[in-house]
């Protein structure tokens, strides 16, 4: 069994489910009349995206990105790149990207340069999280669920080595032997 339970909880399930109800709120007053092309960033925002699309009323395309820093498996190199998608146009659509968090913003920064050169008729980002303050992106997050604290989470899609993305809330990493691995 997966023990979590000693993580400290950063955000409940229920404080989720009510800020995603919440962005879903203004992404339809927003959209309303139209047809949205939503891009979730992998594999950290499916979760995100699934609870999400089913607050939504407006008529919606759905597609996903894969990224990846180069280096070794650092995101401090700075450099990123597209492993895959998306597989389908973005010319001329209403694209919102959906991320689950925002950090150092270096993914979202070349994802959006990326889509923008593709000329979408409108791009905004949605993120569920962000690290650090708004301020210190060149970039709005057009929509932004919560602020979390600098400090290693993992739950509702976020992972450590891969591991638990399918908590149904936000933690933090705490206990000795995880942040022995952690932090190098
Ligand atoms: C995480 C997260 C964002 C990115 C944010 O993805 O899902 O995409 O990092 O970090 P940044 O703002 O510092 O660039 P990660 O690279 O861990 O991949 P994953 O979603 O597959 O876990």
């Amino acid at each position: 069994m997966d023990d979590f339970s000693r993580f400290k909880v950063i955000l409940s399930q229920d404080e989720i489910e009510r800020t995603v109800a919440r962005l879903a709120e203004e992404i339809n007053r927003d959209y309303q009349g139209r047809r949205l092309f939503l891009l979730g960033v992998l594999k950290g925002s499916f979760v995100f995206m699934a609870d999400l699309v089913r607050h939504l009323h407006v008529p919606v395309e759905i597609d996903f990105v894969r990224l990846a820093s180069y280096g070794p498996g650092t995101k401090s190199s700075g450099k990123v790149r597209l492993v895959h998608g998306p597989g389908a146009s973005v010319r001329g659509k209403d694209v919102l990207v959906v991320e689950d968090i925002v950090d150092s913003g270096l993914t979202i920064t070349f994802l959006l340069e990326y889509l923008r050169r593709r000329k979408p008729a409108s791009l905004r980002l949605c993120s569920l999280f962000m690290k650090g303050s708004p301020q210190s992106f060149p970039f709005p997050i057009d929509y932004l669920g919560a602020q979390v604290p600098e400090v290693f989470v993992v739950g509702y899609g976020l992972d450590f080595n891969e591991r638990y993305r399918n908590l149904p809330d936000l933690r933090e990493l705490t206990t000795d032997q995880d942040a022995e691995e952690v932090v190098p």
